[in-house]
């Protein structure tokens, strides 16, 4: 299975310490929010029958088995499902780092090639993936300055996105006299800071302990109204999913694939508990906890 590595060396995840007074303040609302030229309601994945079957030395891996899914403009979708499920793999998809074995799939109106080209999406992992040696303002302008940003635009973009995510005045620390929570926050304005339609977000809070990610859950639902992106997250947690997002894709290992969408349009509802219920019961339905 062909598989290609992203040619910017940010997505490497280095090991970060965490440490332990994490302290979490608000994202700041955004004053100068990047506005979707597109019209709403535009497609930004419109994945048709997606397979994907990985040959290892152990036997074939089907981790997505004809996955079809429609996401538009501003949704905020979130995909939930045990260990082993597709959910990374369907992220890398839509990345264009994976290539499906079959199926159809658009991303921003393009193939998913022309999309990562395009520079379409920003993503950001479960580790913060900063460079210890680096501060904080030089890790946000290195994918500007691959990206050929002139000098003045890389600093006005940190300065804009960093007040995004609330941490101004950190721009000469280092990442590690950072938070785990803030490093991540770093890394979020990071993934936003050349603009991209999509946010790809693979269990970005899940090293994070439950209080901060509380915090950064509100912070993120902000931000993401505040920027009207589209974003696509990956979680193992249900009250995450639930409170995030517009859409969850409740999908099931072996082979990976969709076992319920959930559209959300009311939340912080009774409504809440019914659909964390909903959840629960796909995932049983999918039954993958023996792993
Ligand atoms: N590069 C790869 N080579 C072989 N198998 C893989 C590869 N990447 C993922 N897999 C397998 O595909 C399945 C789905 O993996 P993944 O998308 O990482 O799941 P999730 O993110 O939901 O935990 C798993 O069984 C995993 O072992
Ligand atoms: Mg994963």
């Amino acid at each position: 299975m062909a598989s290609r590595q992203p040619s910017m060396s940010i997505v490497s995840e280095p090991t970060i310490r965490h440490r332990p007074d994490e302290h979490v303040s608000s994202f700041s609302p955004a004053t100068s929010a990047p506005s979707p030229a597109s019209s709403p309601g535009r497609l930004v994945v419109d994945a048709q029958n997606i397979s994907l079957t990985f040959e290892t030395a152990d036997g074939r891996v089907d981790a997505l088995s004809n996955v079809s899914l429609q996401v538009a403009e501003g949704e905020f979708v979130s995909f939930i499902g045990p260990s082993g499920c597709g959910k990374t793999t369907m992220l890398r998809v839509v990345a264009d780092l994976q290539q499906p074995s079959s199926g159809t799939l658009l991303v921003n109106g393009m193939s998913a090639e022309n999309a990562r080209l395009a520079r379409s999406y920003g993503y950001v992992f479960q580790a913060p993936a900063l460079f210890p040696w680096r501060t904080i303002e030089k890790n946000l302008k290195l994918p500007l300055e691959i990206m050929g940003f002139s000098e003045a635009d890389q600093q006005q973009r940190v300065e804009r996105y960093l007040s995004l995510v609330n941490l101004t005045g950190f721009e000469r620390k280092f990442p590690w006299q950072l938070s785990g929570g803030m490093q991540q926050r770093v890394s979020i304005a990071r993934a936003l800071s050349f603009d991209p339609a999509m946010l790809l977000m693979d269990e970005p809070f899940g090293a994070l302990d439950e209080i901060v990610r509380d915090h950064l859950n509100e912070q993120l639902l902000q931000l993401w109204k505040s920027t009207e992106k589209t974003v696509l997250f990956v979680t193992h947690s249900i009250p995450e999913a639930v409170f995030l997002s517009t859409k969850i894709v409740v999908m099931s290992p072996r082979p990976g694939r969709i076992i319920d969408i959930i559209d959300l349009e009311i939340r912080e509802t009774p409504e809440f508990l019914k659909i964390a219920q909903r959840v629960r019961s796909g995932l049983r339905a999918g039954h993958s906890y023996d792993e």
